[in-house]
C-alpha cells in the first residue's frame, strides 16, 4: 500500500503533470513494474483527496498504460471519488492489510512520524521516503515500535543504490580517518508552488540535506561520529509573494566529526541544501568532495556526461542512471536498473524473504537498507539543524554506549 499521491508517487502536481523531471512519478509506477514481474500482487494509494483519483487514473492509463506494453495499472483508492477530504483514510486503508504486508509512505515530512507508528504497530513492514521523521526521539520511537512488531522499517534514500556513490561508499573505508566534506543540492524555485501545503512545516534541510547526510553516515559507519551541529540559513525568497512560505530559503549545516577509531582527529562536514535555484539544466544540482586522510573524491551526480538538445527545450542534462523512463525496443518498461527504482525493489525483496520465513530477523537488511536501526545519526544531524536555527547556538549530540544518539543540547 502507498500513502501519498504527490509528485514523487503519480507524477501529479497540483492537477496535472509535474512540470519537474518525474512526470510519471517514480513510486506507482516502480510498483506497478514490480507488479508485473510478479513481485507483489494488490495495490492500494491512500491519499487526502479522493476526488484526486479519476485525475489520477486517466494519467496512468495515457502515459503508463499507453506507454509501456502489459502494465496493469489498477489499484484501490482510499477514501472514495467522492470524499473531498479525509485526512485519517489511510487508516481505513491500513485496516485493510495483514501482518507483514508492505507500506510505502510519500507524505510530507511533518506527518512520517505517526503513519508510520500507525503501520508499523500493525505489524506492517514500512518504507518511509527521506527524512522518516523530523525529531531524533521520534526516531527512536520508531526503532523500538519496529523491535517489538518484528517490522522492517527502512528509508527510502537512492542515493545508495547509485553505482557511482555506492562505489565511493565502499572506497572511503579504505581512505584513513574521515577529515572533509561537503556537498550542495538544490530545487529550482518553481518547486515552492508544488510543495506549498507542506513547505512551512518541514525546511530544504529536512527535503534535500536528508540525502547527502544519509550517504555520509552511512560511509562513516565505524569510521567517525558527528559530535555537534550548528546551522545557518538564507531568507528573503521563498518567505515573499508569489510564495508567502514560513521557511527559509537555502540552509547550510556546519558538523564536527570525531574518528572512532582516533578520536583526537577530527573531522568537518558542511552540507547545504536550497530550494530557491533559478531553473538549470537539471532539475536538481546535487554534489559533493569527500577527503579522507590518504584520498578524496568528487561526485557530480547530476552531469553524467550525457547532454540533450532539441528544438522543444532548452539544453537539457539527463540521469538515466536515476531512472529511466523510455521503454526498450519491445516497447517494455525497462528502467529496473535504475537507483530510483532499485531502491524501492530491493525493500520489497528484503520484506519478501521475512514474509516467507526464509529470513527470521528484519536486522538481518541493516547492511543492505537504510534501516531504522542504522540511520539514527542522519535524524540527529537533520534535527540538531533545525534546533540550532531556531535557537542561533550550536547542539551538541550525545550517544549512549551502543552509539545510538539520544540527546541533542544547545551549548
Ligand atoms: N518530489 C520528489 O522529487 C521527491 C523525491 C524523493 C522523496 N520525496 C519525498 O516524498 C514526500 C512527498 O513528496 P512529494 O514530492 O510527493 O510531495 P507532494 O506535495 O507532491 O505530495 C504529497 C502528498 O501527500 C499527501 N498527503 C498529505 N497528507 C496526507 C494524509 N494525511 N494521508 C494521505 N496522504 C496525505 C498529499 O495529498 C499529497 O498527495 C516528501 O517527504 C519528500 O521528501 C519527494
Amino acid at each position: 500500500m502507498i500513502i501519498g499521491t504527490g509528485e514523487y508517487v503519480s507524477g501529479i502536481v497540483l492537477g496535472s503533470s509535474s512540470g519537474s523531471d518525474k512526470k510519471l512519478g517514480v513510486v506507482a509506477l516502480v510498483l506497478f513494474d514490480l507488479r508485473r514481474r510478479g513481485f507483489i500482487d494488490k495495490i492500494l494509494l491512500a491519499g487526502t483527496q479522493g476526488n484526486k483519483f479519476p485525475t489520477i487514473r486517466e494519467h496512468f492509463r495515457k502515459n503508463i498504460t499507453g506507454v509501456y506494453k502489459d502494465m496493469d495499472t489498477t489499484f484501490e483508492s482510499f477514501p472514495e471519488d467522492n470524499v473531498e477530504r479525509e485526512p485519517n483514510a489511510y487508516k481505513r486503508a491500513l485496516d485493510k492489510l495483514k501482518k507483514g504486508d508492505l507500506v510505502f509512505i510519500f507524505t510530507p515530512d511533518n506527518v512520517h512520524f505517526e503513519m508510520a507508528k500507525e503501520a508499523i504497530s500493525r505489524g506492517l513492514h514500512v518504507m518511509v521516503t527521506k527524512p522518516i521523521v523530523q525529531k531524533l526521539e521520534d526516531h527512536l520511537t520508531l526503532l523500538n515500535l519496529a523491535k517489538q512488531n518484528d517490522s522492517l522499517v527502512a528509508i527510502e534514500v537512492h542515493k545508495r543504490f547509485d553505482p557511482i556513490y555506492s562505489d565511493c561508499c565502499q572506497r572511503i573505508k579504505s581512505c584513513g580517518n574521515f577529515s572533509y566534506f561537503s556537498s550542495y543540492m538544490s530545487q529550482p524555485k518553481f518547486q515552492l508552488h508544488t510543495f506549498k501545503a507542506w513547505a512551512s512545516f518541514s525546511d530544504i534541510s529536512y527535503y534535500l540535506n536528508s540525502h547527502h547526510v544519509d550517504f555520509h553516515c552511512w560511509a562513516m559507519e565505524d569510521i567517525a561520529r558527528p559530535e555537534s551541529v550548528y546551522a545557518t540559513a538564507s531568507s528573503g525568497i521563498a518567505n515573499r509573494a508569489p510564495y508567502e512560505l514560513n521557511t527559509e530559503d537555502t540552509i547550510t549545516l556546519l558538523v564536527r566529526w570525531r574518528n572512532i577509531k582516533d578520536p583526537s582527529a577530527t573531522g568537518t562536514a558542511v552540507y547545504t541544501a536550497s530550494w530557491v535555484a533559478p531553473k538549470a539544466d537539471v532539475h536538481s544540482q546535487q554534489y559533493f568532495h569527500y577527503m579522507g586522510s590518504s584520498a578524496e573524491f568528487r561526485i557530480d551526480q547530476a552531469h553524467r556526461g550525457y547532454l540533450m538538445n532539441s528544438d522543444d527545450s532548452a539544453p537539457l542534462s539527463l540521469n538515466p542512471l536515476y531512472m529511466k523512463y523510455t521503454p526498450d525496443n519491445d516497447g517494455y518498461f525497462s528502467g529496473q536498473n535504475g537507483y530510483g527504482y532499485k531502491s524501492i525493489e530491493e525493500f520489497v525483496k528484503c520484506a519478501s524473504k521475512l514474509r516467507t520465513a526464509e529470513v527470521k530477523s528484519p536486522n538481518s537488511f541493516d547492511h543492505l537498507l537504510a534501516t531504522v536501526h542504522k540511520t539514527a545519526i542522519s535524524t540527529a544531524i537533520l534535527h540538531a539543524g533545525r534546533m540550532s536555527l531556531d535557537c542561533g547556538k550550536p547542539i551538541t549530540i550525545q550517544y549512549q554506549e551502543d552509539g545510538i544518539p539520544t540527546q541533542l543540547s544547545p551549548q
